[in-house]
């Protein structure tokens, strides 16, 4: 599947159009490493992540379209082949566009924690969600997460550590060579306290 010309960039993926489930193969026309990117916002992670590992093929989902179509234009700009931008949620490239065991690694930054209890079922941490995750991921693939909001991450470290298949990785080196997100550099001159998971599927 060639990416379509939708919203003016050749990397936003027409998923009314793709064949699924997708794949390196055809999202990038070559065997390489799939790497997710959930929620990517304006893609500052993605860009640089992107470019800083040529060898991978990385598809990020984002909700808004105008950010997913920024993501995309600013990657077109910048020349980068390996990068994928879909404009639809997490949950339906999770359970509709991707199949088990496809995918090397998944980046979870700064996902919306609706802090109000009735829209705490919104939150895309919770199990259904987490379970199929693990699914997708090929042994040894990676989940990267940060979060500011401590409510949140006192939901979503317990809930990893407790999912069969995923052990914990150090943090510090896990993260050590990441690009920072909009948000974090947001958080980080806010200092804000930000939380980090690494988890490995076993
Ligand atoms: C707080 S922002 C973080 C953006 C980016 N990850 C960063 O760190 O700068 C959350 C982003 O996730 C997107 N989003 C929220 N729920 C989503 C979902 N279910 N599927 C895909 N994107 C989602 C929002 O539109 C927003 O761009």
């Amino acid at each position: 599947m060639r990416p379509s010309l939708v919203g003016g960039s050749a990397l936003l993926v027409d998923l009314t159009a793709a064949g699924l489930p997708l794949s390196s193969e055809s999202l990038f026309g070559r065997p390489c490493r799939l790497e997710v990117e959930l929620g990517s916002g304006k893609g500052r992670f993605l860009l640089a992540w992107a470019a800083a590992h040529p060898e991978i093929g990385i598809l990020a989902v984002e909700r808004a379209r105008k950010y997913a179509e920024l993501a995309a234009a600013r990657a077109v700009r910048e020349g980068l082949g390996n990068v994928r931008i879909a404009a639809t949620t997490a949950e339906d490239l999770l359970f509709r566009c991707l199949s088990p065991g496809s995918v090397g690694g998944c980046h979870v930054y700064f996902p919306d924690p609706w802090p109000k209890k009735k829209h705490q079922k919104r939150r895309f941490f919770r199990p259904d969600n987490l379970q199929r995750l693990v699914d997708l991921l090929q042994p040894g693939g990676m989940l990267w997460v940060k979060t500011d909001h401590p409510d949140y991450a006192a939901v979503i470290g317990p809930l990893l550590a407790a999912q069969p298949g995923l052990e914990s990785h150090d943090e510090v080196e896990a993260f050590a060579a990441m690009p920072a997100t909009n948000f974090e550099i947001k958080y980080a001159r806010e200092e804000r306290p930000i939380h980090r998971f690494a988890f490995r599927r076993l």
